[in-house]
């Protein structure tokens, strides 16, 4: 992009994220996403870390000011003045809070937003006060949501942050359509019907929360769905080693974080890597995949989820002793099948935007919710992968994605063949890692400060 084009993007992308500010946090988009929402606010973090970086870490703070006494981080925050504007509501959930969770992005937005800023993060003794609370976040999804395979498991697609993915595809169809409380879709209001969920998807996932909140948002009674996310693990290594990282930088600072602790995070996270290669890994789609963890089945279907464990394919944590390629997370061999199955013809090299479900993919439909469109967040994780693999041709590619953020007025999403925006518009995870992508300099996934 352009110098002068890129400025525009830049204080386009900033005038979003004030709009968008209640104060507390920043909710996703005005309209449709009223609340405060888990991984989006972590996205959000990571865009505002370079200009408001006391807000950024403000965000993370107000989320997990709402943590359950069990460790779960809601994936939604109720703004209880708005519960009639997004459905299901604090009503619903009979709670201020969603009981359901999302991706576990936030102790490595937490590690990010303090990089640009470790002064004021040491002022405000950031990491003393997140630190303990993203440890037991990450404890809940460790015991409380651990999955036959050794990893943790998603409740609800809604938990998975990639809804109608055709990931949940089997395990939805043996949920009834079927639900007790009237649906609403206040939804449709700010996107099309075409580009949303259908009702039949809406009953079946109205259904699954009610059995969540009717036992009490207890995991140890099943529900009838729980899947294995390779993009929700993926994402809860990186942010293992976020946690070792934290560790160290608590110790320099003098402070009481017990020194075994780091090795801990970093065994987590080699254990989670060691577990997504071993369970996860689809040989004939050069990915990761889903697991049913009812059944025990992988399910066989080529999506951008499968793609996210290229994060864990660079050294990490050098000098620990992750994974079968010592310092390298994902087993030999993979990384660069995950690469040339992003370089091919299910993903960039059919069309020139990163798609949420593979070209190839019977389900795959250029404009509806994650079955196709392009989303920001996941050409964002898919470029830092990319540039820390040193694979700069497939980084500029996806930092290319950007140049339609502001132009379309930072969709929620994009068509993966043309760049039209679809979804909501002034959507904050666009405006803020369009941001991250215009000012971030950094190589690794976890940089150093
Ligand atoms: N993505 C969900 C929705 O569309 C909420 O997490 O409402």
């Amino acid at each position: 992009m352009h110098k002068d084009v890129e400025q525009v993007a830049v204080d386009a992308a900033a005038r979003v994220l004030d709009t968008n500010w209640t104060g507390r946090h920043t909710v996703p988009a005005t309209g449709l996403y009223p609340h405060q929402w888990s991984w989006d606010s972590a996205f959000v973090a990571i865009g505002n870390r370079h200009r408001e970086p006391a807000r950024a870490r403000a965000e993370l703070v107000t989320l997990l000011d709402a943590q359950w006494a069990d460790g779960r981080v809601p994936q939604i925050v109720y703004d209880v003045g708005r519960d009639d504007d997004y459905a299901p509501g604090a009503g619903f959930w009979r709670s201020e809070t969603s009981g359901l969770v999302q991706p576990p992005v936030h102790a490595w937005a937490a590690w990010l937003v303090h990089c640009a800023d470790p002064a004021g993060s040491a002022r405000e003794g950031f990491f003393a006060s997140v630190y303990p609370r993203l440890v037991r976040w990450h404890e809940y999804l460790h015991v409380r949501r651990a999955g036959g395979v050794g990893l943790p498991v998603a409740k609800h697609p809604w938990e998975t942050g990639t809804d109608n993915s055709p990931l949940w595809d089997v395990a939805l169809e043996r949920v009834p359509p079927e639900a007790r409380t009237p649906i609403r879709r206040p939804d449709l209001r700010h996107a099309g019907s075409g580009e949303r969920p259908g009702g039949r998807d809406y009953r079946r996932y109205y259904r699954l929360a009610e059995a969540y909140r009717d036992a009490g948002c207890a995991d140890d009674l099943p529900i009838g769905f729980a899947m294995v996310c390779p993009l929700f693990a993926s994402v809860l290594a990186v942010s293992e080693l976020a946690l070792a990282r934290m560790v160290t930088a608590l110790s320099d600072g003098g402070g009481s974080a017990p020194s075994a602790a780091g090795g801990a995070h970093e065994a987590a996270a080699a254990r989670v890597i060691a577990a997504l290669d071993k369970h996860l890994w689809d040989e004939e789609l050069g990915l990761y995949v889903a697991l049913d963890d009812t059944t025990g089945e992988r399910v066989h279907r080529a999506t951008v989820n499968g793609l996210v464990p290229l994060l864990l394919a660079t050294p990490l944590a050098p000098g620990s002793a992750m994974g079968p390629e010592g310092a390298v997370g994902v087993g030999a061999g993979r990384a660069e099948r995950m690469l040339a199955t992003l370089a091919g013809p299910g993903f960039l090299g059919g069309g020139p935007f990163l798609p949420s479900t593979s070209r190839e993919d019977p389900a795959f439909d250029p404009a509806l919710y994650w079955r196709g469109p392009a989303w920001f967040n996941m050409s964002w994780l898919l470029q830092r992968a990319v540039r820390a693999r040193g694979r700069d041709d497939l980084a500029a590619r996806l930092k290319g994605h950007f140049t339609v953020a502001e132009p379309e007025g930072f969709p929620e999403y994009v068509d993966p063949d043309t760049g039209a925006g679809r979804g909501t518009r002034q959507f904050s995870w666009t405006a803020a890692l369009t941001l991250d992508m215009l000012l971030s300099e950094e190589i690794e996934v976890l940089p150093r400060p």
